[in-house]
């Protein structure tokens, strides 16, 4: 089974953060998500990727060349200019002639796939769309279905005494090669907006089903918190780095601490970081790799990407700092989100 990962969006309201960087390479627990994602899907039984890029292709194509260190094939279909869900899944034609999986690759969830594919075949349709259960589907397209899980239609962000079902479209789907025919070549295609409104107008057979667990879109800077304290208060049981130094906090290889460090649960810390004298650290921070921290730092409900550097004395408070960002001494970070430093923007 082959699986088409989309990967090629320019994630603006991810910004600064994805200013060089595609959405789905963002880190989650201190590894980019689509690591997770591929290991997961590998656990799966998937061996073979397509990679539908496009903003920032090669931050993917050097971090995952051919896959080979992953255990699996990685193939790359690059698109020439922004083509769309649709017209990234057209623009990658020629590595499908068999029913194949598209995932938008900044959607955390750790799916299983056998009972989609059984669904699929049982159904007999041109696409299966996975669905997730919203408490709120407001914000959100939500699906309308029949008795036999065939959708009938999608309504775009319903009232809440409009909304059909609070199912809506969780960004993963089982396509039979029968949907190129519907999507037209090198132009800008969506495949929410135009390629499944007219699969269904046509009948050909478009079906959902729920698929349980852990689901969340990654792409604003309260969901991508958001993630990371599921995963710190285990709602999201990724495999966590690195050993409990205490409960609820997870410290990874060859970390020094200071005197007088004080941990605040739940706190993740990956491998070589430093942390000065008298920092508190936590509730909820996340730290990556080769960190330093200064002394009397205190940091909580954010999220230091790798090679972060904190001065001494600053406070951090719902931050978010890409990779390589240097905090200066004596600083206050409320809302921050600082992908190099010097540029700052509210949250
Ligand atoms: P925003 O700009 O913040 O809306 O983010 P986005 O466009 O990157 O993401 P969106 O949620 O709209 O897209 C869902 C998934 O499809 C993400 O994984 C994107 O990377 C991917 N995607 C969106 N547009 C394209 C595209 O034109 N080409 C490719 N290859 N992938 C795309």
């Amino acid at each position: 089974m082959k699986v088409l990962l989309l990967a090629g969006g320019l994630g603006t309201r991810l910004r600064p953060l994805t200013e060089n960087l595609p959405k789905p390479m963002a880190p989650i627990a201190n590894r980019p998500w689509l690591e997770h994602l591929i290991t997961h899907l590998r656990e799966q039984g998937v061996d073979h990727f397509v990679m539908a890029a496009r903003h920032c292709s090669d931050v993917i194509r050097r971090h995952f060349g051919d896959g080979r260190r992953w255990g699996v094939k990685i193939e790359y279909a690059v698109e020439p200019f922004p083509m769309g869900t649709a017209g990234a899944i057209k623009n990658a034609e020629r590595f499908f002639d068999d029913c194949f999986l598209v995932f938008n690759a900044d959607i955390v969830h750790l799916p299983e796939l056998i009972p989609l594919l059984e669904f699929h075949r049982q159904h007999g349709g041109v696409a299966t769309i996975a669905l997730t259960e919203v408490d709120d589907p407001t914000s959100y397209g939500v699906v309308e279905q029949d008795d036999t899980g065939r959708i009938l239609r999608f309504v775009e962000k319903p009232r809440p005494e409009e909304a059909p079902s609070n199912r809506i479209n969780a960004g993963l789907y089982i396509l039979e090669p029968d949907v190129f025919r519907y999507i037209p070549a090198q132009r800008e295609v969506s495949i929410e907006r135009e390629t499944f409104p007219r699969l269904i107008q046509d009948s050909a057979g478009v079906y959902g089903m729920v698929s349980r667990g852990y689901w969340r879109d990654m792409g604003t800077p309260s969901r991508y918190r958001q993630v990371h304290w599921d995963v710190l208060d285990r709602r999201f049981p990724l495999p966590m780095q690195g050993r409990q130094v205490q409960p609820g906090v997870w410290a990874g290889e060859d970390v020094e601490f200071g005197k007088g460090v004080l941990f605040v649960p739940p706190v993740l810390i990956g491998n070589k970081v430093k942390i000065g004298d008298q920092a508190v650290i936590g509730p909820y921070a996340v730290i990556g790799d080769n960190c330093r921290i200064g002394a009397r730092v205190h940091c909580s409900n954010s999220i230091l990407w790798d090679r972060s550097v904190v001065r001494d004395g600053s406070r951090l408070s719902n931050s978010i700092f890409g990779y390589r960002t240097v905090a200066p001494a004596g600083e206050v970070f409320k809302n921050s989100i600082i992908n190099d430093p010097g540029e700052v923007m509210q949250a």
